[in-house]
């Protein structure tokens, strides 16, 4: 004779001389030649070990942020060195008289670039850090990728950076932590431009795959050397002198809390595709299902 060992364990709270404790119960069928024949009700006080697992899972939260929040004091401090040396050298050219508006323009290009890379730093682990969103509302991809083309085309002009936004219409709307995601894009689209210093072509592309939503960013720019590869995914890996390093950290988060997968490829000196997949909520899928017959 057998147990069936797939059957469900659940938990249940129960009280007990004012103290809280949790019991896992469950119904063990017992199966001999292929039928059951009898039953095992099984009930274990699992209250310590549910105990320790908290405490564990607490603590690794915990430990993870204070890493993080060690990194991200480190890296501002690079960009607030600078600010304060610029800031000296202005006061100084204007005590003594002598600034020239070139200098003055200078430093003042400096503060405006590391004031934009502590703005990434600090956004990029707010959003790395952030709980999740419970209530993602069904939203429009490409209307957010058509927003962002918008808010960079200035920046992808002045980089020589040609767009083509390769829309399908007919993707459904998927529930979006709207916020998140437009971060998430916004660092994909920002690590092609930097990618491509002397231009290039950027494509933007959404399309549907059977049950998911696809989204293409890709670039023919430098493309990220085999070595690297298994490490850009890591908070704070950058090649870059302004990067935070954080960037993919919170694309490949908000991937995952859309039940996502992100998927990348790239070749040296050819460029890099960054491929999103969502899948498409039953609800949705249902709907297209029926409007097709
Ligand atoms: N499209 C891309 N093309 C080439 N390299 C890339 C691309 N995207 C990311 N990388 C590499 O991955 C690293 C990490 O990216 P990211 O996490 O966004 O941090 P950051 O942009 O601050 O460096 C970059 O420094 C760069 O080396
Ligand atoms: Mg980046």
């Amino acid at each position: 004779m057998e147990e069936d060992r797939g059957a469900a364990m659940r938990d249940f709270p129960v009280s007990h001389r004012n103290r809280n404790r949790t019991l896992s119960c469950g119904v063990l069928p017992l199966v001999d030649r292929g039928s059951i024949v009898g039953n095992m009700f099984y009930i274990e006080d699992v209250t310590e070990l549910r105990e320790e697992e908290a405490r564990l899972k607490r603590a690794e939260g915990l430990a993870s942020l204070t890493t993080m929040a060690a990194g991200v004091a480190h890296e501002i401090k690079n960009p607030l060195a600078s600010m304060s040396i610029h800031l000296q050298l202005m006061r100084r050219q204007m005590q003594g008289d002598c600034a020239s508006a070139e200098d003055l323009t200078e430093s003042l290009e400096i503060l405006e670039e590391e004031t934009e890379r502590l703005n990434n730093i600090v956004s990029d682990y707010l959003f790395a850090v952030r709980p999740q969103n419970s209530r993602p509302l069904p939203g429009d991809l490409n209307a957010l990728i058509t927003e962002l083309v918008q808010f960079l085309r200035y920046e992808m002009k002045g980089a020589n950076v040609r767009v083509f936004p390769l829309l399908d219409e007919s993707v459904p709307s998927i529930p979006l932590d709207e916020g998140a995601m437009k971060r998430a894009l916004l660092n994909l689209i920002k690590n092609a431009i930097s990618a491509m210093p002397d231009g290039g072509e950027l494509r933007l592309q959404t399309k549907r795959e059977g049950d998911n939503v696809i989204v293409v960013v890709s670039d023919t720019g430098v493309g990220i050397p085999e070595e690297l590869q298994g490490k850009i995914f890591e908070p704070y890996f950058t090649t870059r002198d302004t990067g935070s390093g954080l960037g993919l950290t919170v694309v490949y988060k908000v991937v995952k809390e859309h039940g996502g997968d992100l998927h990348m490829d790239s070749q040296s000196g050819r460029g890099t595709t960054f491929r999103i997949s969502i899948p498409v909520p039953q609800s949705e899928r249902k709907l297209l299902s029926g409007g097709e017959k």
